[in-house]
């Protein structure tokens, strides 16, 4: 990181806050703007930018992750500055690359993160610098309806925050030559340091390894709190996962830390069901054999209790449904395209009495959630570091999306 002289910061400061009139310093006097830098400063980072998107693989070659130095301004009110330490790869970052679901460009993307605490902006309350923290990919406001009904990963305003590109207060941080660059899911992580609303961020123990609290931002409360708080599964009860990247063995994790009775592991990849056996799967079936449903219904007495579906392909979904029993549910968090449709027997849902839901973010609240699926993994209950494939440093990053969108890899971590 390095400051970006007072001069540039101006101009900078001018440029990107030109339409915001009430946001000081931008319509102070020079000689107070020279003052407010010396304590909130626009830096210089390294960040790894992608400004076009449906770039042809391999990736290696057409590079859509350009690895830049953009300049990052200071934490504004209620937002804090953080040192990124750790970044986990994640499918949603990949579909921002394809285009499949498109963003908002030039993006920093990333949002699956842990670092530390540098400076914290006006305003900020419970966190100090040095805190180690987890990030959240959806910040909240406390006020809309969905946080005050207590489902802050619905947060009306973080949700168009989310979709735009900013913070919560609809502008970003991040630009490079006067130009804006937008942020990931508030959080824009595959960068040195990160400004992130205070709402997002979590406190966590700092013994824990960057490397694996940073799973706990993305893979591990999608994962986890789909089988614990969306599907909220009873012991005893059989579930099936379908799909078995990081969210999808989160889940694997979660069911049997959950005590679930019987646990199914669906994949299209052999290599995968492997790993899902020796994190717990009781049997696993790969989704290409025609009859993997039939063969699963013969297995569970006419089908699981729950089944989650953590691919983000239709076809998965479908499938998770088709294997849930009478009475039973079946939970989807995976997010294909918007465009994706599926097919499913109206009939079953009244007349066998069945539940289909969505889970975002694990329906979470991640100030209570994060701490305690850490105390999980602390206890040995949720050995989420075995989800970790590989450290990567930033110009590895784009051979990385090639390994994961060929499905060779589980969480692959760019460590700072
Ligand atoms: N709901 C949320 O809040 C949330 C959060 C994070 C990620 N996601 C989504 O969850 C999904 C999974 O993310 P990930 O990072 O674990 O992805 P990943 O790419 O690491 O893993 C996906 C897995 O699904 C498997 N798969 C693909 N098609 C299949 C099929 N038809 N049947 C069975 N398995 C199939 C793949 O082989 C792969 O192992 C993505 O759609 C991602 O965007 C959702
Ligand atoms: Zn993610
Ligand atoms: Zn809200």
């Amino acid at each position: 990181m390095r400051p970006v002289g007072p001069l540039q910061g101006f101009l900078n400061y001018q440029l990107i806050h030109a339409s915001f009139a009430v946001r000081a310093p931008v319509w102070l006097p020079y000689s107070c703007m020279l003052l407010a830098t010396q304590w909130r400063q626009t830096v210089k980072i390294k960040a790894a930018v992608l400004r076009e998107s449906g770039r042809p693989r391999p990736y290696t070659e057409s590079l859509p992750l350009g690895i830049e130095e953009v300049e990052l301004d200071p934490p504004m009110t209620g937002e804090v500055l953080v040192q990124i330490k750790a970044v986990g790869l994640c499918h949603s970052d990949l579909v921002a690359i394809t285009g499949e679901r498109g963003k908002p460009l030039p993006i920093v993307i990333g949002h699956e993160a842990a670092g530390i605490v540098a400076e914290v902006g006006p305003e900020v309350d419970g966190f100090a610098p040095g805190d180690h923290v987890v990030p959240s990919f959806v910040a909240n406001c406390g006020r809309c309806d969905m946080c005050r009904e207590g489902r802050p990963a619905l947060c009306q305003p973080a949700s168009v925050a989310n979709s735009s590109g900013t913070l919560m207060d609809g502008t970003t941080r991040l630009h490079h030559n006067g130009s804006r660059i937008h942020h990931h899911s508030g959080v824009a992580a595959f960068a040195e340091y990160a400004v992130i609303s205070q709402s997002a961020l979590v406190k966590i123990d700092r013994s824990v390894p960057f490397e694996h609290a940073a799973l706990f931002g993305c893979a591990v409360i999608t994962g986890v709190g789909a089988v614990i708080n969306t599907a909220d599964v009873s012991p005893g009860q059989s579930v099936a996962v379908v799909g078995l990247g990081g969210v999808g063995l989160s889940s694997l994790l979660a069911a049997k830390a959950a005590g679930a009775g019987k646990i199914i592991a669906v994949d299209v990849q052999d290599a995968k069901l492997e790993l899902a056996r020796d994190l717990g799967a009781h049997e696993t079936f790969n989704a290409t054999d025609p009859d993997c449903v039939a063969r699963i219904r013969a297995a569970t007495d006419g089908g699981v209790h729950i089944a989650v579906e953590t691919a983000g392909a239709p076809r998965a979904l479908e499938s998770a449904y088709q294997m849930t029993r009478r009475g039973g549910t079946t939970v989807t968090a995976g997010l294909p395209g918007p465009e994706a449709t599926i097919t499913l027997q109206h009939f079953s849902l009244a007349g066998e009495e069945r539940s289909l839901k969505g889970s975002y973010m694990g329906s979470c609240v991640p100030s209570r959630d994060i701490p305690r699926y850490i105390g999980l993994f602390q206890d040995g209950r949720l050995p989420v570091d075995r989800l970790m494939s590989r450290s990567i440093s930033f110009d590895e990053l784009n051979g990385a999306f090639d390994r994961l969108a060929d499905v060779n890899t589980v969480r692959e971590v760019l460590v700072l």
